[in-house]
């Protein structure tokens, strides 16, 4: 008899399975089903809903602020400011027709623009809203609540984190990814979740607020305080839990990363209600995504998160746009200009926000150690040769990038202000094509880069550490599209390359270092063939 696979082997296997390779792509139905296309809102019949107020005159902080508020008292805890909150990051931005198709974006991105991450709020009472479990309801800038919750339940909390504050929290459908991306899904999922979290940390930096990742939080109490485990869901359409955090000013240092086990069980005694709507007709079930989810399960922790590294963000040079403004024109570019060029100068003021520092989001989040860094692609930087280059986000570790690529890599210092080096030149616009699934944005870009993630160790050491892997790339993602906007460039996310082909150009023949995720910046040439709306236009109350 053999032994049952272990989660760290059943993880493995995922990863392994669901890798695209030029003449093998990870399995999906291929097409597009489009009469089971799942809805991209949940909503919840049978619960009071509440309409939230929109931002009148958006927070006034720079682009600089997204990171870290210079000067200014937080926000006070009320309704509208954590309505402009959610607006600022999860909230709608824009809706696009072509055709008789209109499809709405959001604050947030998502692979394939299918959104499978759902969001939370648990509230202490405050002027206009009774305290309670509420879903966000992106659609409608709406709350739908889930329970009622005792004032008092409120009040120990506050107590708990001995600062006010509010928690959020996220949740995934993983139907709503594998209806198009069948069992990569799960992987795109996850960097869902990680740009959210980004989003709602540079949201909550604009109010003078900064989250605390609940990090030692079991997903079965998280589960069980947003009443996931008392819900009857539709056939796999359940939601999955992924995380949750404490909002709360930024000056106010908060250390636990956990919620004792008697609150968590007042808030999974609360009464429930609410139905969820079906999201679609008849949900396909992809059977190693049930898998990886539960050999992926976090079970409760207690381990603390390091200090992150003191230093201020590169300055140089700045936007002249807000922080909000930012936030609000970000969108993925679907085609770039092949010509378009920046200064290094830029290259490194983006490349520089991606770095984990204290004080500044969205890593202080605190969801552990850098354990990313990147491979760039670079294509037309002004004052760089064309070629392959590293930046070093500080993943110390026995085996670090550099010892586990090629040993013919150059490793030349490339900067004075960050830890970034050429490692061989040359005119890789093909390559990074190529190893994108064959697509243009990677080689008409300025650059392209891999997130190579220090991995086997890691998921051995605890297999949920494989969830918190695409989280931390897809937090990455979302500074480098804010970045690409705060410059005059756009970004795109590359979920879509050939795993094993990026590994054997930078001679990785091992699971040490692994590519999670791709991205590409440049001009951005826009699609004449759509038409863009104001991103609540279709609401009365606007
Ligand atoms: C995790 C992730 C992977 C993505 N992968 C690709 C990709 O491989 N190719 C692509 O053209 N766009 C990709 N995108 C961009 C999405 O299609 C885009 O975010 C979505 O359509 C929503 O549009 P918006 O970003 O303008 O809001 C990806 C986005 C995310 C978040």
């Amino acid at each position: 008899m053999t032994d049952a696979p272990t989660p760290y082997q059943r993880t493995l296997a995922f990863h392994q399975a669901t890798k695209h390779h030029p003449d093998r792509y990870a399995r999906s139905p291929g097409y597009m089903d489009w009469a089971n296309q799942p809805n991209p809102f949940r909503s919840w019949a049978d619960c009071e809903t509440m309409a939230l107020p929109f931002i009148e005159k958006d927070p006034p902080g720079g682009h600089l602020e997204l990171y870290t508020r210079s000067s200014g008292k937080p926000a006070p805890l009320a309704l509208a400011t954590v309505a402009g909150f959610l607006e600022l990051s999860l909230g709608l931005s824009a809706w696009k027709a072509a055709g008789d198709s209109r499809w709405a974006l959001r604050i947030n991105p998502s692979s394939g623009n299918l959104h499978p991450t759902e969001g939370y709020l648990i509230l202490p009472a405050m002027e206009g809203i009774e305290a309670g479990i509420y879903h966000y309801d992106p659609l409608n800038h709406r709350l739908e609540r889930r329970a009622r919750m005792p004032e008092s339940i409120g009040t120990t909390i506050a107590g708990h984190f001995k600062t006010g504050g509010f928690m959020v929290a996220l949740t995934s459908i993983f139907w709503r990814e594998s209806w198009k991306y069948g069992e990569r899904a799960f992987r795109y999922c996850q960097h869902d979740v990680g740009h959210a979290l980004a989003a709602l940390g540079f949201s909550a930096a604009l109010q003078g607020w900064q989250l605390t990742v609940l990090g030692d939080l079991a997903d079965s109490a998280l589960a069980s305080l947003l009443g996931l485990d008392q819900t009857d869901w539709p056939r796999l359409e359940a939601e999955h839990p992924d995380l949750a955090a404490w909002v709360h000013p930024a000056a106010d240092r908060v250390q636990v990363k956990n919620l004792p086990g008697e609150l968590v069980a007042a808030l999974g005694n609360l009464a429930f209600t609410g139905r969820p709507n079906r999201l679609s007709p008849t949900p396909v079930d992809w059977e190693i995504i049930k898998d990886v989810a539960d050999a992926t399960a976090k079970p409760p922790t207690q381990t603390p998160v390091p200090d992150l590294p003191v230093s201020n963000p590169v300055r140089t040079p700045s936007s002249a746009l807000t922080g909000a403004g930012i936030i609000r024109q970000r969108r993925s570019a679907s085609a770039f200009d092949p010509d378009g060029s920046m200064d290094v100068s830029v290259l490194e003021a983006i490349l520089d926000k991606t770095l984990a520092r204290s004080g500044c989001a969205p890593f202080n989040a605190g969801i552990g150690p850098p354990s990313i860094d990147l491979v760039l692609f670079v294509h037309r930087v002004n004052g760089l040769t064309p070629g392959l280059y590293a930046l070093d986000r500080g993943t110390s570790t026995a085996a670090p990038l550099k010892t586990t690529m090629k040993s013919e890599f150059a490793w030349e210092a490339a900067s004075s202000r960050l830890p970034f080096y050429l490692l061989e030149p040359g005119d890789l616009r093909h390559t990074a094509i190529e190893l994108s699934c064959h697509q243009p944005i990677a080689g008409f870009g300025i650059f392209s880069l891999a997130m190579m993630a220090r991995f086997e160790r890691c998921i051995k050491e605890a297999p949920y550490r494989y969830r918190h892997l695409f989280w931390e790339a897809g937090m990455i993602g979302q500074i480098l599209y804010l970045e690409a906007e705060a410059h005059g460039f756009r970004g795109t996310g590359i979920g879509c390359y050939f795993d094993d082909a990026v590994h054997d150009l930078l001679g990785i023949d091992t699971l040490a270092w692994q590519s999670l995720y791709h991205f590409t910046v440049g001009v951005a040439k826009e699609d004449l063939r759509l038409t863009t709306y104001p991103p609540y236009h279709h609401l009365e109350r606007e």
